[in-house]
């Protein structure tokens, strides 16, 4: 298990933006309120702001205005975000799968991919009302399907991929802190 670092070796290792990617329930809005409380990022949580700019809630944009519209939401605020503030920015599930999305995140920091089981999202998700691609489908096998599909974008976007099944926010907090320093070593060491 990785400690998490003192916040003057976070503060050189989280040095732009970070952007967390991931499945429905993988944690990454409880991840982005850790890595906010231990080393004082801001958090954009991306739902929350959509919410706020459309005045009404994701579940309602999906019914009223479509799932298009939606995406069209991601892409303006992930496009428009402020470079170089140290946001700590929580992607919604479809966020990294668009190019468009994926490009602007790469210009203004790193890519983090939270993975989880199918059997850990589904157990996350299960009293959740709020995520309309999961209504009515809140079981293994079209968890498994949907994640099988958006896996190798969420692949291809990320810069390091930390697994958060069995760990608290801090553990994992702390294995994102370790892997993009040995990602950042790894690139030193290129030259
Ligand atoms: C979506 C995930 C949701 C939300 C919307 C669509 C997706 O965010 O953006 O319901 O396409 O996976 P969370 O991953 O925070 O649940």
């Amino acid at each position: 298990m990785n400690e998490p670092e003192s916040l003057q070796q976070a503060g050189q290792i989280l040095d732009g933006n970070l952007f967390l990617i991931g499945f429905m329930g993988a944690g990454k809005s409880t991840v982005a309120q850790a890595l906010s409380a231990l080393y004082g990022m801001e958090v954009i949580e991306m739902d929350g702001e959509i919410e706020r700019r459309a005045g009404r809630s994701i579940s309602d944009i999906f019914s009223t205005l479509g799932e298009e519209a939606f995406r069209q939401m991601e892409t303006e605020l992930i496009t428009t975000l402020e470079p170089g503030k140290r946001l700590v920015v929580s992607c919604g599930g479809g966020t990294a799968m668009r190019e468009v999305n994926v490009q602007a995140m790469r210009r203004s920091g790193s890519i983090v991919w939270l993975t989880a089981t199918p059997e850990t999202i589904l157990a996350r998700v299960a009293d959740s009302g709020s995520r309309p691609l999961l209504e009515g489908h809140k079981d293994l096998a079209y968890i498994q399907t949907m994640l099988r599909q958006r896996q190798p974008k969420y692949e291809a976007a990320a810069d390091i991929a930390v697994a958060t099944d069995g760990k608290d926010a801090a553990q994992i907090c702390g294995d994102i802190l370790a892997a993009l320093k040995a990602r950042r070593q790894g690139r030193e060491q290129e030259g």
